[in-house]
């Protein structure tokens, strides 16, 4: 008796975000030592919450593989992203992979769609959701940014206060963390 209640491109296709959720947890893991490393501890701390987060998605996505009769695969996690020269840098290349991870999860929900699987459609509801949320908070981030530095470099004490202020977020990376699959 066949189990399996997604097709072959549905499985390969959540797979491989699997993986695009292990690379974004990377991400955040390697831009949160490279943050440390600048002396940015209040960076340093959001970043590595946040990568947690990335792979609470993981695990959803291998959660909802398993639960659809599926197949989970394991894959090679690319390597992260080249370590920023700057915050600027740091924030525009967090937001730019928000953006590009929103955009592998439609690709999913188009073809949710077109093969009326409505179990995975309405998985990936919520994380039409989060990806609103994640893309928002990295892009308050810039906004903050830029509006202290004008569009340049910012040094010294507002460095300083960009980054004290960063270690106040809690409530707002708590909103995705209370979300993630092991609270549920
Ligand atoms: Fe799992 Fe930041 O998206």
């Amino acid at each position: 008796m066949n189990k399996k209640r997604i097709s072959e491109e549905m499985e390969k296709i959540l797979n491989k975000q699997v993986t695009n959720e292990a690379w974004n947890a990377e991400i955040y893991l390697a831009y949160g030592a490279w943050a440390d490393d600048q002396g940015m501890t209040g960076l340093s701390n959001y970043l590595f919450r946040h990568s947690k987060e990335e792979r609470d998605h993981m695990m959803k996505f291998m959660q909802h593989i398993m639960q659809r009769g599926g197949k989970v695969k394991i894959d090679q996690i690319p390597k992260p992203l080249e370590n920023p020269k700057n915050l600027k840098e740091c924030l525009e290349n967090l937001f730019e992979a928000e953006v590009e991870n929103s955009e592998a999860i439609y690709k999913i929900i188009n073809l949710a769609l077109e093969e009326k699987d409505w179990a995975t459609w309405n998985f990936l509801q919520w994380f039409v959701k989060e990806q609103i949320e994640e893309e928002n908070l990295v892009e308050e981030l810039l906004d903050r940014y830029n509006l202290i530095s004008g569009g340049g470099e910012i040094n010294g004490s507002d460095l300083y206060q960009f980054d004290k202020d960063l270690s106040k977020e809690e409530d707002e990376a708590d909103i995705a963390r209370d979300s993630s699959i092991e609270k549920q």
